[in-house]
This record gives structure tokens, C-alpha cells and sequence, in this order.
């Protein structure tokens, strides 16, 4: 991990960089994880100091390492300027550094970046990657189009396509859950299992996004990317020992058999609603935008057939918790074992099994085996964390190719094509609402 390393962040001063990029590069540092040769290239339209960028951000590590650098984002020259700037530094270092190009911009100011980065010969720059951030397209015809725009410049093995939900720390750890106990490994089958659920819920609501989620909705933010890829986990064929290269292959396979029922209408297979107060924080009373989604899947593999998996995710819940839960079929009423996965807020495994009440009747009672990772563990690195590494370290194991994108984005074609027919469906839910399984 010792490559000399220039990471351009396009986006600097934007919400994500702030909260999850800067901290997860100043962590690392502390870890002594990033190379010995490291600098921070932060890109921005106006011109902005480092002081203003990490105002409020502990992070001295990345004080000592950030150069700012205002550019006018639709300028061939600047890009060329960009392009000599990153030679100079990469000079200084006395090697041949790697250049990551992470683009944490909104979809439209973005594509025009990927298309000025190749024009300008960036792309060709040695070692240049390319880091993306969700969403890749509105819809299968987009994120096609996007493919084939940034294709024309950079290679697949330049693109780090970020699913962060794919780098917690607990996806990471379902592979190694799959793999390696045989208890579980020769269950997980559609033989044993009765239903998955995988849910994704949420306290917040838009948080003031009123112009991205009017664009957006729960369907293409949390379902299309992450629970689809938590669903692909879930379902995928685990890898042979530790030669993790071949997981996003794995998981492309998962995706290409997932579908809804192609025997029921649409509206058999997906609930949508909108928590009440969200027309009015929006600023549109007419707005059909969904905030919630519980949309119902199958998988062709023979390993799943007839085996109900439910992808559920919503904002203004109750509760903040991401969760996968495995059913097991039951031969009597009170036998069926569930199996749960939980992401956040806590980490952890419960196993839940039937017992006997202590006392003189045969009463019986659910209770959980519970593994909780903090009880094990100190601190678990931020998904951010992760990504960074793996982008630095050219391991693709936790990001999306482009070919999971358009299977992702195949699989609610037909739930976007009935949406746009008739918004007769849309379900008003109060705020703080339980999600029932
Ligand atoms: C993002 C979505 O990708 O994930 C947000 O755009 C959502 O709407 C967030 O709130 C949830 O991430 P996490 O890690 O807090 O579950």
C-alpha cells in the first residue's frame, strides 16, 4: 500500500466530503494506512482556502496535505493546467504516483468532468482512476449512456463505482458469515429458507435535499443501489477461499436472476408511499415522489426458486436500522428459526431459537443468541474508510461494475414503467411509523 498517491476530490466542499471523505482520510492517516507520499488535491469553482474547507473538521493530517485548487469546470485549459499541476507533484515525490479522480458532484455536473478528464489526457495519466458516487443514471436508458460516455475514456479497471452500503463493515463480513460456517452455509438454500427480508429504514427525512430527492425517490436512492446489492450478497455463490476477485462477478450473477413477478401486475409486487408533510417541505402539493418503498422480488437461480425476497426501505420511520432477516421454513407452529443481520446501529448476529419457559407447563418462547461486535471489537472503520483503501489499493471487490448497474437498473424497469402510467398507489404514511414484516 505503498503507492505514491495524488487524490483529486471534484466536490470538496460539498456535504459528503466534509462529513465522510476528509474524516475517513485523516483516520486512515492515523491507522498509518496511506502512503508515505500522499496528497490532497481539493477542486473547487471559486476560490476557497483550506482553512474555510476543514472549518469545523479536526483533521490535521489532512491540513499538512491539502492543495486547493479552483478550476472552471467546463474549461479544456484548466483540466490541461490540472494535468501539469499533478506532473509537477508527482515529480516532487520522485516516483510515478497513482492520480484518483473522485468525483462527489451531483450526476449532471459530473458527466461533464468524465468527459473533460479524458479530453484533457487525465484519463491517460499513469495509474489514473476514476471514483464515482451514486446514482449512475435515472434508468436503465441513462445508466447505459453514462456507461458508454465514461467507457470511451477510462477502462473498466480505471472505475471505482461507490455503493457504500457494499463497504460496511458488516457486508464484508456476510461473505465471511456465508463462507465460513458450515452451519449456515448448507442452509441457505431455498430447502431451508422460507423468506428474506432486507430492510433499510430510516428517522431522517430528506433533510432539506427537497431539489435531489424530487429527482430521485426511495426507489432509485436506497433500492435500485443499495438494497439491491445487499439482496446480491445475500444470493450470490460465495467465493472459494480467500480469492475475494471474483465476488462483484458473483454478485452480477445474483442480479441478472433477480425479478419481480413477471406473472402479477407490477402493482402485486411494490408498495410505494410518502410520509405525510413531505408535499409541504418539498414546496409541491402535487408530488408523487416516493419516500418509501416495499417492493417484492424472486430469484430464477435454482438454489432460490419460490423463495420471497423483500427489499424494504423508507424515511421518517421509527427507527434507524439496516437489517437482512433470514426466515427458515418451520415443520411446526412455533419451530421456524430466524437468522438476523444487523448493519446499524449496531452491528451484530442474532440467531433466534425456541426454548422452553422455565416451569411446570410446556409453554415455549423465542429468545436470540446475540453476537454484538462491540462487545468483540474496537471502533469499526467508516465505509468510507474502506472505499478509499480499496481505491488506492486497486481492489474492486466492494464497488460496482458497470454491468451490476444495468442489471440493477433491468430489474425495476417494469416498476418505473408502472409508476409512470398512475400514481394511484401512493400510500400517505404519518412520520414515525413501524415498518410490519
Ligand atoms: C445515501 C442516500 O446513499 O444513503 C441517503 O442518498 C441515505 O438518502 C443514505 O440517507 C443512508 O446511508 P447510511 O449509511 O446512513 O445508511
Amino acid at each position: 500500500m505503498d503507492t505514491p498517491t495524488l487524490l483529486v476530490i471534484f466536490g470538496i466542499t460539498g456535504d459528503l466530503s466534509r462529513r465522510k471523505l476528509i474524516p475517513a482520510i485523516e483516520q486512515i492517516a492515523k491507522a498509518g494506512a496511506l502512503p508515505a507520499h500522499f496528497r490532497l488535491i481539493g477542486v473547487t469553482r471559486r476560490a476557497v482556502s483550506p482553512e474555510e474547507v476543514l472549518k469545523g473538521i479536526d483533521a490535521p493530517y489532512v491540513r499538512s496535505h491539502l492543495t486547493m485548487r479552483q478550476m472552471d469546470l467546463a474549461s479544456l485549459a484548466d483540466y490541461r493546467q490540472l494535468a501539469s499541476g499533478l506532473d509537477d507533484m508527482a515529480r516532487d515525490m520522485g516516483v510515478a504516483a497513482q492520480r484518483l479522480f473522485y468525483l462527489s458532484v451531483p450526476p449532471q455536473i459530473s458527466r461533464p468532468i468524465v468527459e473533460l478528464l479524458g479530453q484533457s489526457g487525465l484519463a491517460k495519466q499513469p495509474r489514473a482512476k476514476l471514483l464515482l458516487e451514486k446514482p449512475f443514471g435515472t434508468d436503465l436508458a441513462s445508466a447505459e449512456e453514462l456507461v458508454a460516455q465514461t467507457r470511451q475514456y477510462f477502462g473498466e479497471s480505471q472505475i471505482y463505482r461507490i455503493d457504500h452500503y457494499l463497504a460496511k463493515e458488516m457486508a464484508q463480513n456476510l461473505i465471511v458469515f456465508r463462507q465460513g460456517n458450515s452451519l449456515f452455509k448448507r442452509t441457505w438454500n431455498k430447502n431451508f429458507i422460507e423468506k428474506i427480508d432486507i430492510v433499510a429504514s430510516e428517522k431522517i427525512g430528506i433533510e432539506g435535499r427537497a431539489a435531489f430527492y424530487e429527482q430521485t425517490g426511495a426507489l432509485r436512492d436506497l433500492v435500485q443501489s443499495h438494497l439491491l446489492q445487499l439482496a446480491a450478497l445475500t444470493l450470490m455463490t460465495t467465493p472459494k477461499g480467500s480469492n475475494l476477485s471474483t465476488v462483484p462477478e458473483n454478485r452480477l450473477r445474483a442480479l441478472e436472476q433477480l425479478r419481480i413477478d413477471p406473472a402479477k401486475p407490477v402493482f402485486g409486487s411494490v408498495v410505494r408511499g410518502q410520509y405525510a408533510g413531505y408535499r409541504d417541505e418539498v414546496g409541491d402539493q402535487k408530488s408523487n415522489t416516493e419516500t418509501f418503498v416495499d417492493l417484492r422480488l424472486q430469484s430464477a437461480d435454482p438454489a432460490w426458486e419460490g423463495v420471497p425476497i423483500r427489499l424494504i426501505t423508507g424515511k421518517a420511520l421509527d427507527a434507524k436500522t439496516t437489517e437482512i432477516r433470514i426466515t427458515y421454513k418451520k415443520d411446526e407452529d412455533f419451530e421456524a428459526n430466524q437468522l438476523v443481520i444487523t448493519f446499524q446501529p449496531d452491528e451484530g448476529v442474532d440467531v433466534y431459537l425456541w426454548t422452553k419457559v422455565p416451569g411446570y407447563s410446556w409453554k415455549m418462547e423465542q429468545h436470540s443468541l446475540h453476537l454484538a461486535f462491540k462487545d468483540h471489537f474496537d471502533a469499526l472503520p467508516e465505509a468510507y474508510e474502506q472505499v478509499l483503501v480499496d481505491a488506492m489499493r486497486s481492489s474492486h471487490t466492494l464497488f460496482t461494475s458497470s454491468d451490476e448497474v444495468l442489471a440493477s437498473w433491468r430489474i425495476i424497469q417494469p416498476v418505473q414503467e408502472a409508476w409512470e402510467m398512475s400514481a394511484d398507489d401512493l400510500v400517505l404514511y404519518e412520520p414515525g411509523s413501524g415498518i410490519d414484516l
